[in-house]
């Protein structure tokens, strides 16, 4: 087969895509501790509030025949995207309307369109890049350029907590904004390490941005107004310098691939051109199923009252069996501010964090060894990406006990 440099670069295995196929394989086996997966938890109440949902669309007069039969605009679900824009004005004051908003294919369609509109070779023949602030960062953004080399990043500072927390700071002493940064971004709150960035660091990125001429990303999978998994207090901010990707994945609807955008509406109509290009129109059928929630608000009420205290009493849970199981091991865990991960440091560990995995697979406990999640900063030695791993409370609690008990032993045999 003879590929173009296109053909070749997203046919290329990249470390996560075997990863991942390693992980399918293990899974297909059977009998494993799944600690590795992002899935979501599939929360009883959130689901049959959507049950019921489909339910009343199908009731409707052609209200099936309308959801699967017709394609929506190649920007998304029109009255969706009506009804999320007046959410966001009546809830935060953000001056958007329609024309600020476009729905994508998931929002890991949205970071394609967005790191290749600002990175890549310009028009003058110059070249850029996206820049993340802070890694760990999260590991779908790796090979989302079209063209190598697309993304740098920085180390982050590190503070250290009681009880064997610890939290990533951005290191602002040595951030520079080249003229050769496109863009920045940053997950908010953080996969893989449920880190979420304070509201001065956001304000300062965002200054920082604007002082360039260049939008600050901020990923919001997890933020608010929903699913609003954040255990902190944290504002979320937009102004037109910045591009607020959202989803209604961690909602709950992952496989109806749901992504926004909320950004400056040039940007906007960007990502629909892009759509029209590449889907012809964002899937619907997510946008249909929501409407009603996000017109009346109940989405919020939902990701507040059930969303959210869902994975803090999980997280909580976690933390307490991880502290229980790796006492006496100098072990650090990430505060657990947001997401569905832990994210697990053992300073010094005398093997890489991928033989560890390896170690723990071969006795039926998945995970995800840390240094797939520094995008940017491949090709940069730093011991600490190799002595971390990322673990999920999203499934059940049994699995997290069990799983920690394995993950403690073989820690604890790997010091040993
Ligand atoms: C931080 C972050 N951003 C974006 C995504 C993409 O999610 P989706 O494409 O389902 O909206 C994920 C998925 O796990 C994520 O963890």
């Amino acid at each position: 087969m003879n590929l173009s440099k296109f053909g070749e670069k997203f046919t290329r295995k990249a470390g996560i895509t075997e990863l991942m196929d390693d992980l399918g394989a293990a899974m297909a086996k059977g009998d494993m501790l799944m600690l590795g997966g992002g899935n979501p938890a599939h929360i009883p109440e959130v689901q049959k509030v959507f049950r019921r949902r489909m339910e009343a669309i199908l009731a409707e007069p052609r209200g099936f025949e309308t959801m699967i039969g017709n394609y929506d605009a190649s920007r998304g679900n029109a009255a969706f995207i009506e009804a999320l824009a007046g959410l966001l004005r009546d809830t935060f004051g953000w001056e958007v309307g329609p024309e600020n908003i476009a729905l994508t294919n998931g929002s890991q369609n949205a970071f394609f369109c967005l790191f290749n509109l600002f990175a890549g070779e310009m028009p003058d023949g110059s070249r850029k890049k996206i820049l993340f602030p802070l890694t760990p960062e999260y590991i779908g953004y790796a090979d989302a350029g079209l063209v190598d080399g697309l993304f740098t990043a920085k180390r982050p500072a590190i503070g250290m907590i009681d009880d064997h927390l610890f939290k990533y700071h951005v290191d602002f002493n040595t951030l520079e904004v080249g003229d050769d940064i496109g863009a920045l971004c940053v997950s908010r709150p953080t996969n893989p390490t449920g880190n979420v960035l304070t509201d001065e660091e956001i304000l300062h990125l965002d200054l920082m941005a604007q002082d360039k001429g260049i939008p600050l990303i901020i990923d919001n999978a997890y933020g608010t107004p929903f699913p609003d998994i954040i255990y902190t207090e944290a504002k979320p901010r937009w102004n037109p310098n910045t591009v607020v990707c959202m989803s209604l994945s961690k909602f709950g609807l992952p496989n109806l691939r749901t992504g926004i955008v909320v950004a400056h509406q040039e940007i906007a109509s960007a990502i629909a051109d892009i759509n029209g290009v590449m889907h012809l129109a964002p899937g619907g059928i997510g946008a249909r199923l929501a409407i009603d929630l996000v017109r009346s608000g109940e989405i919020m009420a939902l990701s507040r009252d059930v969303v959210r205290p869902f994975y803090e009493r999980k997280a909580r849970r976690a933390l307490d069996v991880f502290q229980g199981e790796l006492d006496g091991l100098p072990f650090r865990i990430h505060k657990p501010e947001g997401a569905i991960f832990l994210w697990l440091w053992f300073p010094e560990l005398p093997c890489t964090s991928a033989h560890l995995y390896e170690r723990l697979k071969a006795r039926r406990t998945l995970v995800i060894p840390g240094h797939h999640f520094f995008p940017g900063l491949e090709s940069e030695y730093w011991q600490h990406k190799f002595e971390c791993i990322r673990v999920t409370y999203a499934q059940d609690d049994t699995i997290v006990r069990e799983g920690a008990k394995v993950i403690a032993d073989e820690v604890r045999r790997a010091y040993g």
